[in-house]
Parts: structure tokens; sequence; C-alpha cells
């Protein structure tokens, strides 16, 4: 398809999206909330991080971030004019419990609490994720985060406590956002909070983080409550760059550590072999029955889907073709590769219904004048991706619903406010929200698709 308009989109894909699909958009708490010490916050990870030097590329901090803190009502307002059905944000951990465990900050819950009735009062579903990254530093300090096995006890009991509060009036509660960034990003690559270079550090994070979800997802189950549960993992497919061996074993592996070491304990109970057997003694240490624990019946798989991984083991590396072109993050535009990649894991995992709970890019978008915000890449991304997404359902798969990363431009981790997602533009001088030409096209399309 190859039209801008979104009423052709919707019409050509109307019928396969359905009445009933959510749409969406996505943020999370520490990339636009600000008010970091405000109403008895604790100071989470990432809060620290940005004040160590040299971690974050443009130097920034989230002390402010886009305000949502305090203009929640005005973007529940975009959203309503947006025309969506469905909302995801984070709960940050340490606003409702500054240190991680005891006291429950009541101020911080009231403002998740007036969210939520601000979101239902605009006919949008909300959906919450538990852990979009900001661990209270307290946890941190007392046994170095997730690489403690004494994290797990406390997810799970800030997880049944945010259930009980919230979980008649939520549409569902994802336990963690994308566990490979948290271990690999942040505990091997020293990209992300806290910022360590250990790869056996790392999967032993990533194996309590997995613990902790199975473990969250029983003690919210326990608390009766109506919305679905689930898990929201990053699937960035790979590609070998030849038909070479060495590629395609490269790219085997790739998706072995960041596909297959998540999918496989959470829906068959199990490591993947080949992976083990790569990291040897890096390897997690796992005590009898983890596995069980992790391998919980989930409501709905969510997947965060922005681009391939070009798998090359030629030096100098094959380039990725980028035949789409490159993203702002230099993320290869690649929409086929969603269409293959929710066959293949419906395939291979019989999932349950899954959400695309983010897709979106960054790009440098062009200011007019009249307050108009050009970024007709956004809008062909846009346009692309909901098109493979189609396909995907035309193909069998079991797709619920869509949310764009992101509603706002907003702090984009180690880039700080340096990379721009948003359907709208943020003027972080003044924190005026515009929208951007793709906002007013995802509007028409929406209105024309549930029409
Ligand atoms: C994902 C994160 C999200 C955002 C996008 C661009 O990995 O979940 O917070 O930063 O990437």
């Amino acid at each position: 398809m190859s039209s801008n308009d979104p009423l052709a989109t919707a019409a050509a894909l109307k019928a396969t999206f359905g009445p009933r699909f959510a749409w969406g958009s996505a943020t999370s708490a520490a990339q636009i909330e600000g008010a970091a010490a405000t109403d008895g916050k604790g100071e989470s990870i990432w809060d620290r991080f940005c004040s160590e030097p040299g971690r974050i590329n443009d130097g920034s901090n989230i002390s402010v971030a886009c305000d949502h803190y305090h203009r929640f009502r005005d973007d529940v307002a975009l959203m309503r004019w947006l025309g969506l059905s469905a909302y995801r944000f984070s709960i940050a951990w340490p606003r409702v419990q500054p240190l991680g465990r005891g006291a429950w900050n009541e101020a911080g819950f009231a403002f998740y609490d007036q969210l939520i009735d601000a979101l239902l009062e605009a006919g949008i579903a909300p959906h919450a994720t538990l852990y979009h990254w900001d661990l209270p530093q307290a946890l941190q300090d007392e046994f170095e985060g997730w690489e403690s096995r004494e994290i797990v006890a406390r997810f799970a009991d800030y997880a049944a406590e945010v259930a009980r509060r919230f979980g008649d009036r939520l549409g569902s509660i994802s336990t963690l956002n994308e566990p490979w960034c948290s271990a690999t990003l942040g505990y091997e690559l020293a990209q992300f909070a806290p910022g360590k270079a250990n790869r056996a550090a790392a999967m032993q994070v990533s194996h309590h983080l997995l613990l902790a979800h199975g473990m969250a997802i029983q003690s919210m189950r326990a608390q009766g409550r109506p919305a679905a549960l689930g898990v929201v993992l990053n699937h960035t497919p790979a590609f070998p760059a030849t038909a070479s061996e060495a590629d395609r074993r490269a790219a085997r592996l790739d998706d072995g550590l960041n596909v297959r070491w998540y999918m496989d304990p959470v829906f068959r109970g199990q490591y993947p072999a080949d992976v083990l057997e790569h990291l040897g003694a890096d390897a997690p240490r796992v005590e009898p029955g983890d596995l069980a624990q992790i391998a919980q019946p989930l409501d709905f798989l969510g997947v965060n889907f922005y681009t391939r991984s070009f798998i090359s083991t030629a030096q100098p590396a094959v380039p990725a073709p980028g035949k789409q072109g490159f993203t702002d993050m230099g993320w290869e535009i690649y929409p086929k590769a969603l269409t293959q990649h929710l066959v293949r894991i419906t395939r291979e995992y019989s999932p349950p219904p899954i959400y695309i709970t983010e897709n979106g890019m960054a790009n440098v978008d062009r200011l007019e004048d009249a307050g108009r915000v050009a970024d007709p890449e956004r809008v062909a991304y846009l346009r692309d991706h909901l098109t493979a997404l189609a396909r995907a359902i035309e193909l069998g798969v079991d797709v619920r619903g869509y949310f764009y990363w992101s509603l706002l431009d907003n702090f984009e981790w180690n880039s700080g406010y340096t990379k721009r997602f948003g359907l709208f533009r943020v003027d972080y001088e003044t924190q005026a929200r515009t929208a951007k030409d793709s906002a007013h096209w995802y509007r028409a399309f929406i209105g024309a698709a549930k029409a």
C-alpha cells in the first residue's frame, strides 16, 4: 500500500482488524512523568543513572521530563482527541513504594488512581505495566537490585498491591517491559541503568526477572481481579546477512538470546539448550522448581516490535540493506518482519492473544509555519506496520490491539531528549504539545477503522 490517505488505509484494513480491536498509544513513567521527588516519590535507578556523568548522551535527566505528573489531564485530552480506545502507561514502583518494600506511598497511588479515572471517563481502557525499568534505588543499594533473588518476593508484593487496588479498573496488567533490555543493556552492555558490564550477572538478572514475573502473576491472580495479566517482550527478529553457515548460526544465537531466552521459559518452562551451552559458566543459577513458577498461564502476550537485526559475521560486516530506510535511532525499517515473526511465534508457541504493545519510530520532524509538524516518514512507518499487522491477522495470528510508541516525544533513555518518537511534539522549554502530521493521520485512521 503506498497511499498516504488514512481513510484509504482504514478502508482496506478495517474488516481485518474488526470493531473490537484496541487502538492505543504507549508511554512509560520514567520517560514522561517528571516530578522525580514530588509527593514522597523515592529515587529510582534511572534518577541515579542520569546523575552519573557520561551516562546520558545529552547530559539530561528525568526530574521534569514531559511534566506529565502535573499535566496528565491535558494528556488524556490529547488521547481523547486522537480517538484512542486504549492507553498503555507504567507505574513507577518508587512512586508507590519509595524503598521497594515496607510502607506504601498513598500520594503516589493517588496519582495513578486519578489517571485511571480520567482515562475511564474519556472512554479509554487503561493498561498498566508494573516494571518499565525504574527500580527503587533502595533495592539497588540494598542488594544489587535484580542480581539478588531477594527482589523476587518484593516484586510479587508490589504487584499484588497494584492488582488489589486497581485490578478492577485496569484492562490489563503487564509484569515486565522488555526484560532483555533490563538484563542485557543494564547489566552486560552498561548502556542502561544500573550500568554494569558483566554477562554472568546479566544472565542471573534475566532469570530473576523471569522468576519475578511468574511470582507476580501468581500473587496478582490471588487478588481475584478481572484485569488481564501478561508480560511485554521486545522481539527483534534476526536475519542472517548471507546464506553462509556462519551467518545462519550467528542469527540463530541472536534469536536465542533475544527471543527464545524469554519465550521458552514463559511458554515451555525451559531455557533453550543451545543458549545454555553457549553461555557455559555465565548461565544463571536456577533452583529446582523455578521454571514451573515462571511458566504461568497468561491472558495475553505483549510484543514490542521496532526493527529486525541483520546478522553478519563478515569483517567488515555486511550492512543492512535498508530499502525502506532507517529511523533516527539508526534502526532499519522492515515491516515485513513483523508479519513473519508473529506467524512464527504463533506456530512455535501457541501464545495467548497478542497485543503489539509498542511500535514506532524516532524521526527528525520538521517544524513548519503555523504550528504544523511534518513527519511523513512516521506516517509511512505507521501505515506500513499496520498493513503488516493486518497481514499477520489474515494469516491466522490472534492480535487484539496496537499501541503506537509513543504518545509524546519523551526521554529516550541514554539518548536523553535527542530522539523524538511522539505523535505529539513536546517543546521542553514550554511543555507545549503539538499534534504532528502523524497524529492527524492516526486520528483519521482510527476514526475510520472504528466507524
Ligand atoms: C523500547 C522501550 C521504550 C522506548 C522504545 C523506543 O525498548 O520499551 O521505553 O524507549 O524502546
